[in-house]
């Protein structure tokens, strides 16, 4: 068995080459593609990450990504231990930077979803292992690789063409923005003020030259976009419920909003999603939602993370 050869850490898109990601992107598509075939819980060929351990944090709440981490490992022939943050000394005041130190010792790599952006950073500035931010305050870059293999899936290579993101300026809108730098698509965010995406997200988006709109004008967000992506209007850590509802209200992505999109624009959410909220329930159950192929490609997408962080591809 080789020793582990930390690869790097997976904490947001911008710090990132195309070429890493779209390495990621690629390794996905081709494991994906080799198991349609295999149980669930079969390992791939070749058990990528055999004898290696992923230690999993959680801050916050998961559905999709627990589970598709853990199949992840259990489907690269490695293992997964899941620790909900408080229940660890974590949660009663010890370090980060020690948590840190301690579990580099005992498993390969971290993955995190934290409350705080900054746990990440010093996750990954005081251990000695790879860690992979699964979504923070700040961003959701896990996602934004599902997202992307769910995009390629279905329209093929997706530069210059046009997403449009309706909602509140969230994390996952921020890892949209550095998606669409690095992938080399066109986005327009609609969003309603006090509810802007990161001024510093778009900042580095127009100094790498990225092609990035914003508008309060839901309408013309989605004019000739092929992709129409909402996320909740009230993410984990929001307390400010009732001025979101208010605010977010008119960007409701709903039939005829759709009917203002491209022929063939289909519908991204990451999901857990609030029908009647942020979107129609004809349109998240009707014909151009893709989120439930969004959702199995979490696991492809993750795979093909925890490879590269590790050293495989
Ligand atoms: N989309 C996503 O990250 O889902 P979970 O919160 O269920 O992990
Ligand atoms: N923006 C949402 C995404 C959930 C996966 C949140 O942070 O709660």
């Amino acid at each position: 068995m080789s020793a582990v050869i930390p690869n790097s850490h997976f904490i947001d898109l911008k710090d990132l080459p195309a070429e890493v990601l779209r390495n990621i992107l690629d390794t996905a598509k081709c494991w994906k593609a080799a198991r349609t075939s295999l149980p669930k819980g079969a390992v791939d060929d070749g058990a990528p990450l055999a004898g290696h351990t992923l230690a999993m944090i959680f801050e916050k709440s998961s559905t999709r990504t627990r589970i598709s981490f853990e199949m992840a490992m259990q489907q690269l022939g490695g293992t997964s231990v899941v620790l909900q943050g408080g229940s660890m000394q974590l949660g009663r005041g010890e370090s980060v930077a020690d948590t840190a130190r301690v579990m580099s010792r005992y498993v390969d790599a971290i993955m995190v979803r934290a409350n705080e952006h900054d746990t990440v950073l010093e996750l990954a500035k005081e251990g000695s292992v790879p860690v992979i931010n699964a979504l923070t305050d700040r961003s959701h870059p896990c996602q934004l690789i599902a997202d992307m293999l769910t995009l390629e899936d279905h329209f093929g290579d997706m530069t210059g063409r046009k997403v449009a993101w309706v909602g509140d300026g969230n994390n996952v809108a921020t890892s949209f923005i550095e998606a669409a730098v690095r992938f080399g698509f066109s986005l327009t965010l609609a969003c309603p003020d006090g509810f802007l995406p990161s001024e510093a997200a778009l900042a580095w988006a127009k100094a790498e030259g990225g092609d990035i709109a914003l508008t309060n004008d839901p309408v013309a967000a989605v004019c000739g976009a092929c992709a129409v992506v909402a996320d909740a209007w009230v993410s984990m850590g929001d307390e400010d419920v009732d001025a979101r509802m208010q605010a977010l209200r008119p960007y409701q992505v709903n039939s005829a909003l759709m009917d203002h999109a491209a022929d063939d624009a289909v519908f991204l959410h990451c999901l857990p999603a609030h029908r009647g909220e942020e979107v129609t329930a004809d349109v998240i159950d009707g014909p151009r939602s893709l989120v439930w192929d969004e959702a199995e490609n979490r696991l492809h997408a993750q795979k093909a993370i925890l490879a590269w962080c590790m050293g495989k591809i």
